[in-house]
């Protein structure tokens, strides 16, 4: 079992790195909800605020992991060859699923990089967590009063891109199942055991 990319298959570490990185977004999505329902409900006076800064300190390192991981694979893709689609599939077919893979790999740089940038512009005092720090450095300059860049304009992208990517996940998910039970080509198993 090769740990490189053939050009006919995914080797271990392209494989490792899509279905680790998959399982942690599927554990970082609801956390995200339930760190915001949970600031709420702070904010609100009925909410617990050790729970709003665990529930951060996870999402945070989480996030920034999956900006790490993300950073390899892309390394890792260009070092490598990418196996090709299987063949006699229609122009639209191969169009839409480079367009959905890159629009997924966008997405894994944009989502971390809008939330580091939201707690980055916050104007009041939150905490930036990675593991046991909590000052990780902010890449955008703290709000102040009538500038553009605030925490909540990244909130709103970094909440559209969980909108964008619920849409192209369910596109690749689909075209997956698809490979997979229709056109039986491989795809998927090619992705799972190599
Ligand atoms: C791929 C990585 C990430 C994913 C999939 C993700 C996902 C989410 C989701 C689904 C929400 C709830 C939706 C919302 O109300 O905005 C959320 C909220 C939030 N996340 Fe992330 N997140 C990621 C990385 C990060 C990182 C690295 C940070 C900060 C260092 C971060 C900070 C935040 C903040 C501050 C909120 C609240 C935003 C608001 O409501 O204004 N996230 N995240
Ligand atoms: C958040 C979850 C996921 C993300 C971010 C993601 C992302 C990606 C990306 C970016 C690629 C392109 C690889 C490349 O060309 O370098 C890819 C390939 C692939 N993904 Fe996912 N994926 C996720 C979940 C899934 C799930 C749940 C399935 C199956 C049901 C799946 C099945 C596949 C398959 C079969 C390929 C290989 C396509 C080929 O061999 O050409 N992915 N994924």
């Amino acid at each position: 079992m090769s740990i490189r990319n053939t050009p006919a298959h995914w080797g271990l570490a392209a494989r490792a790195l899509h279905w680790l990185m998959a399982f942690m977004i599927a554990a970082q999505v609801p956390l995200g909800f339930w760190m915001v329902d949970a600031y709420d409900a702070w904010l609100a006076g009925s909410g617990d605020g050790d729970l709003v800064m665990t529930l951060s300190r996870i999402h945070n390192t989480m996030g920034f992991l999956l900006l790490i991981l993300v950073a390899a694979r892309l390394v890792w893709r260009l070092q490598n060859p990418t196996p090709d689609l299987p063949a006699g599939l229609a122009a639209w077919q191969r169009m839409t699923a480079r367009v959905t893979h890159g629009l997924l790999y966008g997405l894994l740089v944009v989502f971390p990089l809008t939330g580091w940038a939201a707690l980055s512009a916050y104007d009041g005092e939150f905490p930036i967590f990675f593991f046991g720090w909590d000052n990780v450095f902010r890449i955008v300059p703290q709000a102040t009063e009538g500038s553009p860049f605030t925490s909540d304009l990244f909130g709103e992208i970094h909440e559209t891109c969980w909108k964008i990517g619920t849409v192209v996940l369910g596109l690749h998910v689909i075209g997956a199942v698809w490979h997979e039970h229709v056109r039986r080509d491989g795809v998927l198993t090619r992705m799972w055991r190599g």
